[in-house]
Formats: C-alpha cells, sequence, structure tokens
C-alpha cells in the first residue's frame, strides 16, 4: 500500500504572510491542496499531513477539503527530519508500506513525476528514492553530492554546503519514496548538527547509503516540477507556470484560448471543445463549461456549471447553473442559488441573485432578479425589479410561464403573477396576478394646460 506524509509545519517568514506558508496561494488555492491531489493522484490510500505554525487553519481547511485526512502537530519546529519524527505513530502502522514524503509548498509536483519516481523506486529495490532535477538557480537548495563515478552520497543543505558544493546543480526537489521500516531506522539517526541546528529529513540518504541499502535519486526531466516558494516573488513565478501548463493543457483538448493575456483557469475546471476563451478571463473552483461556448472577454466564474453554446460577455457568475444555449451579457452579474435554464437571455446590468429563470425567458437591460422563481419564456420589461428584501426579511417572486412584466416594474414580495398575464410599465406590484390578466399599479396622468405661463417655474431671461 501506498502512503502519504506532507510537511506543512514551516511558518514561511518570508512570505509575510498572515497565514502558514503552505496556505499561500496559488491560482486561489493554498499550495498544499495542490501537494495533497498530488499525493492522493499518485495512489496514496492514508495522507498524514505535519502542521505546526498556525496549525488550526491548516486543519480547518484540511477537514473541509480533505476529510479523512490524518494531522501530526509539530511544535517547535525543529526542521523537516523532526516534523516527519512526529508522525511517528502514522509511521508505525505503515512500516510495510511505502510512504511518500512531500513538501507542502512544492504545489508543481506532478502525480505523474511521483509514480515514474514509484516505479524507478521499486525497480531498484530502494529504502529511499529522492526526486532531484537538475538548475540553473542553486541558491538555497539541497546539493545532491555524489561521487567521481555519480554515486549517491548524500545531501548537503546549501547553508552547510562549502563553496565546491554550492555549484553542484542537482537539486533535491523535497519529494521522496521510502520504506516505512527504513524511514523509521533512518529518522532514529538523525541529528541537528549543522548550520540551522535543525533535524534534516535530507540526512535520511547518508544514513541510509551507511546502512548498506539501497538508494536512488529520480532525476526529471522538467526541472519546472521541483519548484517551491518561499516569497511571493518566487509564488508569483509559481503561479505563471501553472496557468501557462493549464492553458495549455486546455488548449491541446480543443479549447481556444487566442490570446491568454489575463487568462486564469483553476486546476479543477473542465472546459469542452471549440470553447472560445476571450481575454481577462478567471473560472476557478469546480466549474464546468461545455463546448462551443464563448467565455469573455472580462469574465469571472466561480463553482459553477455552464451547458454548451453559451455566450457570456463580462459577466460575474459564481455558485449557479447556466443550462445550454444561454446569453448573457454585457455587464451581468449571477450571484449563487441561480439556474438559467436553456436558452435564457440576460442582457446588460442585470443582476440575478438566487433565483431560477425558466427556459426562453429574456431580461435584456437594467433588472435585478433576487428570490424568484420565474417561469419559461417571461419577458422583463427594462428596469424590473424584485423587491425581495423589507429590511429585515427576505421573500420570494414567483412570475409564471410567458407573463410580459413591463419596463420598470416593482415586484414587491411576496407576490406572484400569473401564466401570461400582463403588467404594464411603470407599475409597483403588491398583490397576487391572476393568470392572463393585466394589471396596473400607477397613478394616472394630469395635464394642466398653459401651467409653466401661470406658475413661472423657470428664471426669466433677459
Ligand atoms: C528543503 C530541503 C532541501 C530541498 C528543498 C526543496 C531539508 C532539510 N531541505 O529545503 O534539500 O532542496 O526543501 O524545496 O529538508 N517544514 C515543517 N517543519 C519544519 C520545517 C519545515 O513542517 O520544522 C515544512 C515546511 O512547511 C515546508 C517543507 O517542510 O512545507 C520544507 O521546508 P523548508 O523550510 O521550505 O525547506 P527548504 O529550506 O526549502
Ligand atoms: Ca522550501
Amino acid at each position: 500500500m501506498k502512503c502519504a506524509i506532507i510537511l506543512a509545519g514551516g511558518k514561511g517568514t518570508r512570505m509575510r504572510a498572515d497565514c502558514p506558508k503552505v496556505m499561500c496561494n496559488v491560482l486561489f488555492k493554498p499550495m498544499i491542496s495542490y501537494v495533497g491531489d498530488a499525493g492522493k493522484e499518485a495512489g496514496a490510500q492514508d495522507i498524514c499531513v505535519n502542521t505546526g505554525y498556525r496549525h488550526e487553519e491548516v486543519e480547518e481547511y484540511l477537514n473541509g477539503e480533505y476529510s479523512g485526512v490524518k494531522t501530526a502537530l509539530q511544535s517547535p519546529q525543529l526542521g523537516t527530519g523532526h516534523a516527519v519524527m512526529q508522525a511517528g505513530e502514522f509511521i508505525e502502522q505503515h512500516l510495510e508500506d511505502d510512504i511518500l514524503i512531500l513538501n507542502g509548498d512544492g504545489p508543481l509536483m506532478d502525480a505523474e513525476t511521483i509514480n515514474k519516481a514509484y516505479s524507478y523506486h521499486k525497480d531498484n529495490e530502494n529504502s529511499i528514492t529522492l526526486i532531484s532535477a537538475i538548475v540553473d538557480d542553486t541558491d538555497g537548495i539541497g546539493h545532491i553530492k555524489r561521487d567521481e563515478n555519480g554515486v549517491l552520497l548524500r545531501i548537503v543543505e546549501h547553508k552547510d554546503a562549502t563553496e565546491e558544493e554550492k555549484k553542484i546543480n542537482e537539486s533535491n526537489a523535497g519529494c521522496y519514496w521510502f520504506n516505512g521500516a527504513r524511514l523509521k531506522y533512518a529518522l532514529s539517526n538523525i541529528t541537528d548538527n549543522n548550520a540551522q541546528h535543525e533535524y534534516y529529513l535530507t540526512d535520511c540518504l547518508e544514513i541510509l547509503i551507511n546502512a548498506g541499502d539501497n538508494a536512488g535519486a529520480y532525476i526529471v526531466e522538467n526541472s519546472e516540477v521541483i519548484l517551491g516558494a518561499n516569497d511571493r516573488r518566487q509564488l508569483n513565478i509559481l503561479n505563471n507556470i501553472m496557468r501557462k501548463n493549464i492553458n495549455e493543457g486546455l488548449m491541446l483538448n480543443g479549447v481556444d484560448i487566442p490570446c491568454t493575456d489575463g487568462v486564469i483557469i483553476g486546476k479543477n475546471v473542465k472546459i469542452g471543445n471549440s470553447t472560445v476563451i476571450m481575454p481577462n478571463t478567471i473560472i476557478l473552483g469546480n466549474t464546468t463549461v461545455g463546448s462551443g461556448c464563448t467565455v469573455g472577454p472580462n469574465t469571472y466564474i466561480d463553482n459553477s456549471t455552464v451547458g454548451d453554446d453559451v455566450v457570456l460577455d463580462n459577466c460575474k457568475i459564481t455558485d449557479s447553473t447556466v443550462e445550454n444555449g444561454v446569453d448573457a451579457g454585457p455587464f451581468v452579474k449571477v450571484r449563487a442559488g441561480s439556474v438559467l435554464k436553456k436558452g435564457v437571455h440576460i442582457g446588460n446590468f442585470v443582476e440575478v441573485k438566487n433565483s431560477v429563470v425558466g427556459e426562453g425567458s429574456k431580461s435584456a437591460h437594467l433588472t435585478y432578479i433576487g428570490d424568484s422563481d420565474v417561469g419559461s419564456n417571461v419577458n422583463f420589461g427594462c428596469g424590473t425589479v424584485t423587491c425581495n428584501y423589507d429590511g429585515k426579511n427576505k421573500f420570494r417572486c414567483k412570475i409564471g410561464d410567458g407573463a410580459f412584466i413591463g419596463c420598470n416594474t416593482n415586484l414587491i414580495a411576496p407576490v406572484e403573477v400569473g401564466e401570461l398575464a400582463y403588467i404594464a410599465a411603470g407599475s409597483t406590484i403588491t398583490d397576487d396576478i391572476p393568470g392572463k390578466a393585466l394589471s396596473v399599479a400607477r397613478a394616472r396622468q394630469v395635464i394642466k394646460e398653459g401651467w409653466v405661463d401661470k406658475k413661472k417655474p423657470y428664471k426669466e431671461k433677459k
């Protein structure tokens, strides 16, 4: 069985963040979520996360997103080896298993790379297999030291390295496969005899080699996967790489992104082929977009389901469902709990909140549909407002199929408009309207002939 330990205890001083480092976001999701996903995708059936600095925040996040994940608290934080020691109970349960250890601040490490390293680990019957990469920037890395024949010797942390060792450009990724029992053995032999007076997990390599165990390094082809972030500048680099990888993956699957400027798409987003994503479009969360759509420019979608052949132009859509053939925008906001059924058209400056808008209904301009159940083929005149809030409570409006709502209507909720009913423009509707009835709810127009000459309301011109 495969299991995993994820290191997430560090403070990340250089981030200057208000949260533990692993909770800093890449593409609007904490770094640790990518690491957790990679571990799961690589087949880890049991996962233990080492928490430390502001551990409650990490635990709360894990409980929400990864139920079943175990945690082990490290306090104080005395290094990566010390962190893994805190998972002693977990290791004890997995002495016979293959244990994957991942740095929580390396969100680009992917399951494919981890799996390749696993095959290498098993094929060579290793006790430890680490992942490494040849890098340009050697500052701050763990240098992989080999003898003149290329045989692994140990990992030298940058702060402990001699000038000569600092030139070694093979970097430790912070991602390892261990045999459970041999991990336990190695941990019991780590000391803090180094420049930082920390217990380095990386010392396990030399300890196991000295014990006569098989050890190996799986060198990745693409060194980007080992990048981590210690400060905001590096976080931005990770964001850009992740963004590029996701966009390119989508393009290879037939999504058309003619210009990637401002196009940010989250890792869990699914988009169908022949959908065009226009500039400045952000799509996040568990969002699905169908095929043949045009999304953007300037559109934001979070946690929503969008069907096929949908046009979303300058829209903001959150926690909602947009069915096939909907045409929305420009300047539309669809808030949580809304469903726009097939073929709905909502146009400029229309807001929909917690409402169902039935098939083929239209609201072309300047309308607020809140807490409402709207039937099919309803026509909203310009400036319709559902007055859903009395300052204390919210109420719903119900609008029957085929109703015609004149411009500038106020619907004072709770109120029901019957099927095929008509509302005269400018009405303020407080009472239910039966089906097929006309409702006029406004003062009659009064005309006072010659009033201006009599009253002289304007300043007289000289
Ligand atoms: C570590 C490796 C280094 C490797 C690099 C790759 C060690 C000693 N060094 O260095 O060889 O090249 O990762 O990115 O392991 N953490 C804890 N408790 C602690 C200290 C750290 O949980 O006491 C966690 C951090 O939250 C982080 C991870 O361990 O997620 C790595 O710690 P960090 O301090 O960033 O290690 P590096 O200096 O980057
Ligand atoms: Ca790091």
